[in-house]
């Protein structure tokens, strides 16, 4: 038996009707069905199914949220409650962002969190860390679409079963990212803003936006963009009243931010920046205030930039490394110039993770696409296959009437007819798909929506560069998907000579288009993401997504005394793959309060936590 108390700290607030949560801290669970939540793989963003909810209900959002602001419902009901952590000589504090994706990296990034102390090195230095009095999360909370069960399967059951009681506990606070706000910002409300609690950590919130004080004039303030990168007044006047009155003059500010709007200024332009330039022109330098650390995920990279002006080294991170795909860091720029107080600030970066090289080298494994979107490659062969059917029923229409003057009397149907043919008389197949595709319109609108597609998903800037490049993918699955019914043709009519109408014969037909032609059709998507990245510096994102390698995470800690801030940033290589309970793990051992339920099979010196840099310290 465990010895974990039954009863819930003083403090913690009586359990409403609504709430999901136990009255009593629950039993540490015996087995994997008591856990009460799923383990979730990771998403698969090359899923046409999930494609197409995540982007129905992206698209909804988008039209609500352009009605209905809930931050403005927010802001009716007052403004946020200053959180106050100024008592405190000497304060721990976390940051997580982009997480509530698969069970493997999420939950090996909370029970990092989750450690009341975890000891990190860098190739230097060596230094014990605590946990947290609290944890900001940035963004992306969970993965795909937010919902009730989305959040707890990847969000709130690994979090709960990392850390399932804590005295005195920690607390959460957390800023949505576009992910949260696909419902509205309706789960993430319930949440994070009716002071529930996730596990051991109690949050404490009661906007999507909110402001920290933290000791030695330090301030943390977590602002949310909702979906279209943009500041709504009311946040802004709190967040100026509160830089005019209550924030002495020289407050040094840390902003939690969903975008890393830093850096997609170079990528995306001026306006990409604006957010953040209004909230610093309008609440922060009118006041002497100073932008000194910026924390953002939605790129989920560890990236560090570092400005020096006037003898101050201020910080921009990119650091959305809390459960979600890894993105590469070799297409990330190397230097930006900020507006700040009306000149451009140069930030140069400083340090990443993954490395450069091994970024690169991770994005050779987009080639491997079929293994790693198996959904896709189906959903890629079938549409040959309709493809090929459709060319062999405008086949079987035209016997009749005339196919040329030497295949008239042959009254061969087109599969029969290039299945029939030597690997030589590539022209000849061609001709004939050629000559029959144009008659048919079911091929031409499919094959006409096949290149559309592949020119509206080619990730060019340039209109003519995008329709060239997005052409000549399109025409490479044409031509594989020619190849490919030409290969499952010739087998089957050698096969089945004699009998083209045989059942077998339109079985093994249709599993070898489906298998071979899904196969093709998706090393050429992998190909033509790998190639565009490399060559063009396009498909950043698509060429890892399609990996959703869940690795190289990361969250930084902070340590803020009299002497100043420290961060670490904290990293883990690979994380772990098989789980076991810790019931099972520890057979007859008697736990303590807050012992994590779930722990690795085996641990490896890949699996363990490590500085990615040496500590920075900001004066
Ligand atoms: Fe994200």
């Amino acid at each position: 038996m465990t010895s974990l108390p039954q009863q819930q700290p003083e403090d913690r607030p009586p359990i409403t009707a609504a709430s999901d949560w136990p009255k009593e801290c629950p039993q540490m669970p015996r087995t994997w069905s008591s856990i009460a939540f799923e383990q979730k793989e990771m998403v698969g963003w090359f899923d046409p199914g999930q494609l197409a909810r995540t982007g129905v209900q992206a698209l909804l959002s988008a039209v609500f949220g352009s009605y209905a602001d809930r931050r403005e419902v927010q802001a009716a009901f007052g403004r946020p409650e200053l959180l106050d952590y100024s008592a405190a000589d000497d304060l721990w504090f976390d940051y997580i962002a982009d997480l509530g994706d698969g069970f493997d990296s999420t939950y090996a990034m909370a029970r990092l969190l989750a450690k009341p102390a975890l000891r990190v090195a860098s190739e230097s230095k060596s230094i014990e860390t605590q946990r947290g009095k609290f944890v900001v999360m940035g963004g992306d909370q969970v993965y795909p679409t937010a919902s009730r069960e989305e959040y707890q399967d990847r969000l709130v059951g690994p979090y709960r079963a990392a850390l399932p009681y804590a005295d005195p506990a920690p607390h959460m606070y957390a800023i949505p990212g576009n992910h949260d706000w696909y419902d509205g910002l309706t789960s993430f409300s319930r949440l994070f803003c009716q002071g529930r609690w996730i596990g051991g950590w109690k949050t404490r919130q009661t906007h999507s936006y909110f402001a920290i004080k933290l000791p030695h004039n330090w301030w943390l303030w977590g602002i949310d963009v909702q979906l279209e990168s943009d500041i709504d007044h009311p946040q802004i006047e709190y967040f100026r009243d509160l830089a005019a009155k209550e924030m002495p003059k020289g407050a040094k500010i840390i902003i939690c931010s969903a975008e890393p709007s830093w850096a997609y200024l170079p990528m995306q332009g001026e306006k990409a920046y604006e957010n953040i330039r209004v909230l610093e022109s309008e609440t922060i330098d009118p006041f002497g205030h100073t932008h000194m650390v910026g924390l953002a995920g939605d790129l989920h990279t560890y990236a560090r930039y570092e400005s020096h002006e006037a003898g101050q080294a201020r910080h921009r991170f990119i650091c959305g490394g809390g459960g979600a795909y890894l993105y590469p860091t070799h297409s990330l720029p190397e230097r930006f110039d900020l507006p700040e107080q009306g000149r451009d600030v140069r930030y140069g970066r400083k340090s990443v993770f993954p490395s450069l090289r091994d970024s690169k080298l991770l994005s050779w494994r987009a080639l491997a696409f079929p293994f790693m979107n198996r959904a896709f490659a189906f959903f890629i062969g079938a549409l040959y296959l309709v493809v090929a059917w459709s060319l062999q029923q405008t086949s079987i229409v035209l016997e009749g009437i005339n196919f040329g003057p030497q295949d008239t009397h042959e009254q061969l149907t087109y599969i029969e007819r290039i299945g029939g043919w030597a690997y030589n008389e590539w022209w000849k197949v061609f001709g004939k798909t050629w000559h029959l595709a144009m008659v048919s319109p079911s091929t031409l609108i499919i094959l006409g929506l096949l290149i559309f597609g592949m020119i509206g998903f080619a990730d060019v800037k340039s209109g003519p560069g995008k329709f060239f490049v997005g052409l000549f993918h399109g025409l490479m699955h044409v031509a594989a998907l020619i190849a490919v019914t030409w290969a499952s043709a010739a087998f089957c009519v050698r096969v089945w000579p004699k009998h083209p109408d045989h059942f077998g014969f339109t079985l093994t037909f249709g599993g070898l288009m489906i298998l071979i032609g899904g196969a093709v059709g998706a090393v050429i998507m992998g190909l033509y993401l790998w190639l565009s990245n490399r060559l063009l510096g396009a498909h950043t994102n698509e060429v890892f997504s399609c990996q959703a390698i869940p690795d190289y995470k990361h969250f930084m800690r902070f340590h803020l005394t009299k002497d100043g801030l420290t961060m670490y940033p904290i990293g883990v290589k690979k994380v772990p793959r098989s789980w076991e309970l810790w019931m099972d793990h520890n057979a007859g051992a008697t736990a303590t309060p807050g012992t994590e339920w779930i722990v690795p099979k085996r641990e490896g010196s890949a699996n363990r936590a490590f500085l990615i840099e040496d500590p920075i310290d900001v004066q």
